[in-house]
């Protein structure tokens, strides 16, 4: 069989590359042009994904200010796809358009904040950008480049405390977004309060199960579901960017056209090699999955509540009676609880999501259980007329269990 003409990777468009792609809504216009300029000056061509890439993160509304300057960019892509080099040339040259601009750069280890760094810096050495550049100050902690026309970028580890008590920043990048607590996040994007067009970026890769992830997850559920709203055609309001690359959930770990899915830098920019290499320095094939094929546990078969075989080999025939039976969950991180319900009319089952618990979990908890033990009008509580209550998720199923026990739901 002839080889399958193939376009050349670097010619597709984002829309054509990224797993999800949501736009912020309300764009009329976007930066993206004089920045797009401004790199050619400096010798950068971006491939058409980047340039798409450039253009939403860049997007603007009737206001001039940035499409997602509120709800943020968060950007889920794997290893050596080009992040740093697109996301870093677009600060260029934002730092040199606009004077006195502002940007800190954040990696959670230090190792990946001083790589970012070298690697900007020797960018700005470039014959092409080092006039525009005053300044490398490579002392450790405080590395920083500093333009002629006083914008500036600073770089540090989040791990060592940097990002936290800033302020007068524009722009916020935080590299490594899989490992970024709320806390952390919320440390850091006060900073740019006086900033009249703030520019926040999160970009990762997806987040192991013991990395605090929640503040990317979160984000990457929200895009999901105004995802899904927007395709059955309801009118959504986004005010961030999310953009996701990665290969199918089940893809084989060898197959290169997963990588090419995965990582559209690969074969042109990024070689074979550095591909073999990267893979080989990961932990195991999880860590490949995650990083080096942009793959979100999430996604993935066993991330599911309930396993497809557990599934099918539990399916009844026969349709139950109509009373109900109840599931409650605890997310992995164990900050987040589900109650869904589910019963049976005729021929039909029906599985609703009843409550969902972000905040005091504590609280919601002894609410929960309270609305178990609660009675009707004929003095019989709710979970005498139910089928049973099944409770998973190891971090809390024990303290839910005690506190139905002392509702006098029999466990
Ligand atoms: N448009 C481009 N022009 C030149 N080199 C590029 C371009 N896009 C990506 N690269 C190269 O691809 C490689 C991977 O990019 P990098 O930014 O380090 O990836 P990541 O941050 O995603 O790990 C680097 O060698 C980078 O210089
Ligand atoms: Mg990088």
């Amino acid at each position: 069989m002839p080889p399958t003409p193939r376009t050349k990777t670097g010619t597709k468009k984002l829309s054509e590359v990224a797993k999800h792609l949501v736009l912020p809504s309300g764009i009329v216009s976007t930066g993206w042009p004089a920045v797009r300029d401004q790199c050619r000056k400096m010798g950068v061509r971006h491939d058409e994904w980047q340039a798409g890439l450039g253009r939403a993160m860049l997007a603007k509304r009737a206001s001039g200010l940035y499409a997602a300057g509120i709800g943020g960019i968060i950007i889920s892509i794997c290893r050596q796809v080009g992040k740093t080099f697109t996301i870093g040339s677009i600060i260029f040259a934002l730092c040199i358009i606009f004077p006195k601009l502002t940007v800190i750069w954040t990696a959670h280890h230090s190792r990946t904040s001083n790589e970012t760094f070298e690697s900007l810096q020797g960018f700005a050495q470039k014959r092409k950008v080092a006039p525009h550049i005053r300044q490398i100050r490579r002392v450790n902690g405080q590395q920083q480049i500093t333009f002629k026309n006083g914008s500036r970028i600073m770089f540090g580890a989040r791990e060592s405390g940097f990002g936290r008590g800033f302020a007068g920043v524009d722009v916020v990048v935080a590299d490594e977004a899989q490992i970024l607590g709320n806390k952390a996040l919320e440390d850091m994007v006060p900073a740019t309060n006086a900033s009249k067009n703030p520019l926040i970026i999160l970009m990762g890769t997806p987040p192991r199960p013991v990395d605090p992830g929640e503040a990317f997850r979160t984000r990457r559920n929200e895009a999901i579901e105004l995802k899904k709203l927007a395709a059955a055609g309801e009118d959504t309001e986004s005010d961030m960017l999310y953009v996701e690359l990665g290969a199918d959930p089940d893809a084989d770990l060898d197959d290169w056209d997963q990588v090419a899915k995965a990582n559209p830098s690969y074969p042109h920019r990024t070689p074979r090699e550095a591909i073999l290499r990267n893979r080989k320095n990961l932990a195991d094939d999880d860590s490949y999955r995650r990083e080096g094929l942009g793959i979100w546990d999430d996604d993935r078969d066993t991330a599911k509540g309930i396993p497809t075989k557990l599934w099918t080999d539990s399916a009844v025939d026969e349709p139950l009676d109509g009373a109900p039976a109840y599931g409650v969950s605890f997310s992995a991180s164990g900050v987040r609880m589900a109650l869904a319900a589910a019963t049976v009319e005729g021929e039909w089952a029906f599985l609703e999501q009843l409550d969902a618990d972000e905040g005091a979990l504590e609280d919601g908890m002894k609410s929960l259980a309270a609305w178990f033990a609660k009675k009707d009008e004929a003095g019989h509580a709710r979970w005498r007329r139910s089928r049973g209550i099944a409770i998973a998720g190891s971090a809390h199923a024990p303290a839910l269990k005690q506190l139905l026990r002392q509702q006098g739901v029999p466990g």
